[in-house]
């Protein structure tokens, strides 16, 4: 049937009637914030190119899950700035290391809360990089056993899920066999599966400390004009034994995770990364857009792409938007 039988305008002529035929609905479930940890008591530094964002002392920290899971967030992505950094990240694998202080901080005063810790170096290097540097690149192999570290030592402070985000090959593998040798087999891994050497991780760098002191992140990151090598990565990932994968950044690579939904019978995560969403903030600032119709949008355009679950530092905001 053509016009003017068919009107497809008859199904938008009221909102309930929208809401009837509605496709996609992003929910509080569907979210994970995205936390800062800093050392200290009562620090809560701001971060001057993510507005509402704050590097906080795990004292404040923890006040801030409760907020969030108040408000129906009940999942936080940690990071962690570390007091000192060192050549190789090990300052990571200490168990008083700050993510695992904080992971501790937050399971004792709330348990109900799902904890994820990013799992990578950059934060912890004082080159900034991923790894360890040998001949001035990273060194895959030797990072491997780092990382592999990182995890079992978040696992003991009692982390329910893991996320490494490095893009070494093979990292899931040993992660997953480091857990599982450690008796944590229950615990899951998302891995950052297709993670591109993206520009829009700027403002994340000035949050996390982690800028690379020479040269950039393409040796190990992906290049951003390709999704077969995305799907090939993805691939892998699950063969090691990722239980969800990860697209990163998400909204100039929606194709990659429609892609992904479309070729893998696997849970779909999608990074809405710093430089994101500080450009939906900036905009709105100035008063040229309507941050929470352009919030609500930008998230519903990710879970309509084929993605489950959404990190975004909008989280916060978008569960006031919703109540
Ligand atoms: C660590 C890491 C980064 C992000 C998440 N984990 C930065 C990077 O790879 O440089 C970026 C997150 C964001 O931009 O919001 N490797």
């Amino acid at each position: 049937m053509n016009f003017p039988t068919t009107r497809l305008r008859r199904l938008r002529g009221t909102q309930t009637i929208r809401n009837m035929v509605n496709e996609t609905k992003v929910d509080l479930d569907d979210l994970i914030m995205p936390l800062f940890a800093i050392y200290g008591s009562k620090v809560k530094n701001p971060i001057k190119s993510m507005p509402g964002n704050y590097q906080l002392s795990v004292d404040l920290l923890v006040e801030e899950c409760k907020l969030l899971f108040d408000k129906g967030i009940q999942s936080v992505l940690l990071f962690g700035i570390p007091e000192h950094k060192d050549e190789t990240g090990m300052v990571a694998t200490d168990e008083n290391s700050i993510v695992a202080r904080a992971i501790r901080a937050i399971k004792k005063e709330l348990p109900e809360m799902y904890v994820i810790a990013d799992i990578c170096n950059c934060e912890y290097t004082t080159h900034g990089h991923c790894g360890t540097i040998i001949n001035g690149d990273v060194d895959n192999d030797s990072t491997l056993e780092t990382l592999a570290m990182q995890a079992v030592n978040f696992a003991n402070a009692g982390v329910d899920m893991v996320a490494p985000s490095d893009m070494m090959d093979g990292r899931v593998g040993i992660i997953r066999e480091s857990l599982d040798e450690n008796k944590y087999s229950n615990i899951p891994i998302m891995a950052y599966s297709a993670k591109y050497a993206s520009a829009f991780y700027g403002p994340f760098r000035d949050a996390a400390e982690s800028a690379p002191q020479f040269g950039n992140r393409a040796t190990y990151q992906m290049n951003p004009s390709n999704v077969n090598e995305a799907m090939r990565e993805i691939e892998l990932d699950i063969f090691e034994g990722a239980d969800i994968v990860m697209v990163k950044p998400a909204l100039s690579y929606l194709d990659v995770i429609r892609r992904t939904k479309d070729l893998f019978n696997i849970p779909i995560a999608a990074y809405n990364v710093s430089g994101e969403f500080s450009m939906v903030k900036a905009a709105a600032e100035k008063g040229w857009i309507d941050e929470e119709r352009i919030v609500k949008e930008v998230l519903t355009s990710i879970k309509r792409a084929g993605s489950n679950i959404i990190i975004t530092y909008h989280a916060k905001q978008f569960a006031d938007y919703i109540k």
